[in-house]
């Protein structure tokens, strides 16, 4: 068994690190341009680099670049395949560097991209979710707690519920890329460099905002992948709140909506199913992404400064939740824009069985002077009664109020769903004219 498997075969990185191919090579060109700037090499023999430099990345591209896995990484690889393409010069590329603050560098350019992409992901599906809520500012629907029903919403309000999720989880991948976007290079192996260097040039050329400010930080640390990890982890667990939702509403016991027949499946035996695999699929991805940022904290504790090879493990598990992340939201985007919601199931179930105004009779009394407490049971017991006689609110008569508060006056029968909802006019809240001013701003912030 033992013999089975070679050091290299445990050491090799390659099959996931030459996703890093098109930051490596930046990374190195700019490099290379540096230290002919600082008269370390040659201008002659830096444009031979950067110009074999591109003819690898165009191999890379083509599909005819000579991988040899038993180089074990991408850098040996690039720079093994140089010294084929230009000869002895290509050895002095690595003059003031060291893999530890390539790496760090490598990685920090595709944490800006990832993030920068994400984030311009989620904008997607937040327009995507304001023009389904343009329809339905007065939709009413059952808003829950504890899955019971319990205050009329309009679907605007709870679609814009996730936009404003997005919209954090989009700032999140922002400040996470902004705080990857320091340049290590310059940092060596882990001291820093006896080149005179120019690493401020280097960061201008790579579009980072400035240099790391201590070199064995610099090498040691993968914060920057944590935030990334982070902001995704919170991010699946929006999208796995939703996935829910949809999940219940498109059940025939809600009915709230129908996926576009594209994102369902049918059963192989039930013929009349329509599965919301898209949306379990997404839930039940969460986990895995929570996972990985757990791997990753667990990967950084306890290592002493500076480099230790354990850091090549924040590889895998940053670009599977990348490779998650982005084709959910896209998933999502789409699954948003097919569904078509059955406004009068929802508008039913926002009557709630005819008992969903209870709140609104609660405070019916205590405008009337009733202590807020007071008026919750008074309207506790008329509910009750209500249910034992089987009667709705709307069924009661005056009279009938009147046994239970004598505050009850004729006005109280004008009580709807409809009023229910204008009467939450405050910023933030459900009324109609608020909801549509808060789409107003989103649409306005998204561009729309
Ligand atoms: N494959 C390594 C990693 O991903 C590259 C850096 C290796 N550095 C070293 N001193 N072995 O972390």
């Amino acid at each position: 068994m033992a013999d089975e498997y070679t050091p290299l075969d445990y050491t090799v990185s390659l099959h996931y690190d030459r996703r890093l191919y098109r930051e490596d090579i930046a990374g190195s060109q700019a490099h290379a341009r540096m230290l002919a700037r600082q008269g370390i090499i040659t201008a002659d023999e830096a444009e031979r680099m950067c110009e074999g430099l591109d003819a690898i990345r165009a191999e890379i591209e083509g599909g005819s670049f000579p991988w040899r896995p038993e180089l074990e990484d991408l850098h040996m690889n690039v720079e093994a395949r140089l010294h084929e393409l230009i000869g002895e010069t290509a050895g002095k590329l690595h003059t003031a560097r060291s893999r530890n603050d390539q790496i760090a560098t490598d990685m920090r350019l595709f944490v800006r991209r990832a993030a920068s992409e994400t984030a311009e992901a989620l904008r997607g599906l937040q327009r995507a979710l304001a023009s389904v809520a343009v329809e339905h500012t007065h939709t009413a629907m059952p808003g829950y707690t504890h899955l019971q029903r319990a205050q009329p919403v309009v679907l605007a309000h709870h679609l814009l519920a996730y936009v404003e999720m997005f919209e954090r989880d989009a700032e999140r991948f922002g400040q996470a890329g902004a705080r990857a976007n320091v340049l290590p290079l310059g940092s060596g192996a882990l001291a820093g460099s006896p080149y005179p260097l120019d690493r401020e040039s280097v960061a201008r050329e790579l579009g980072f905002d400035g240099v790391t400010a201590n070199s064995m930080d610099a090498v040691a640390d993968r914060d920057f992948v944590l935030d990334y990890l982070f902001a995704a982890a919170a991010c699946m667990g929006h999208l796995s709140r939703m996935g829910e939702e949809f999940v219940l509403w498109s059940s025939e016991e809600f009915g709230f909506l129908r996926l576009a027949d594209e994102d369902t499946t049918g059963s192989s035996i039930m013929p009349q199913k329509r599965n919301p695999d898209l949306a379990e699929l997404a839930r039940g991805r969460t986990g895995r992404v929570y996972g990985h940022l757990m791997a990753a904290l667990t990967t950084v504790k306890g290592l002493p400064l500076t480099y230790n090879r354990d850091l090549q493990e924040d590889k895998e598990g940053l670009f599977d939740t990348v490779d998650t992340l982005l084709p959910t939201v896209a998933a999502f985007t789409r699954m948003v824009g097919g569904a078509s919601f059955n406004r009068e199931r929802m508008a039913q179930a926002a009557e709630g069985g005819g008992y969903s105004l209870a709140t609104d009779l609660a405070d019916y009394l205590a405008r009337k002077g009733l202590p807020f407490r007071q008026a919750h049971g008074v309207v506790a017991q008329l509910t009750r009664h209500a249910e034992e006689r089987g009667a709705r609110f709307d069924e009661l008569s005056l009279e009938d109020y009147r046994v239970f508060s004598p505050l009850f006056d004729e006005d109280v029968l004008g009580t709807t769903v409809a009023t229910a909802l204008e009467s939450r006019n405050v910023p933030g809240g459900t009324a109609p004219s608020q909801v549509a001013a808060a789409l107003a701003r989103v649409r306005e912030r998204l561009g729309m």
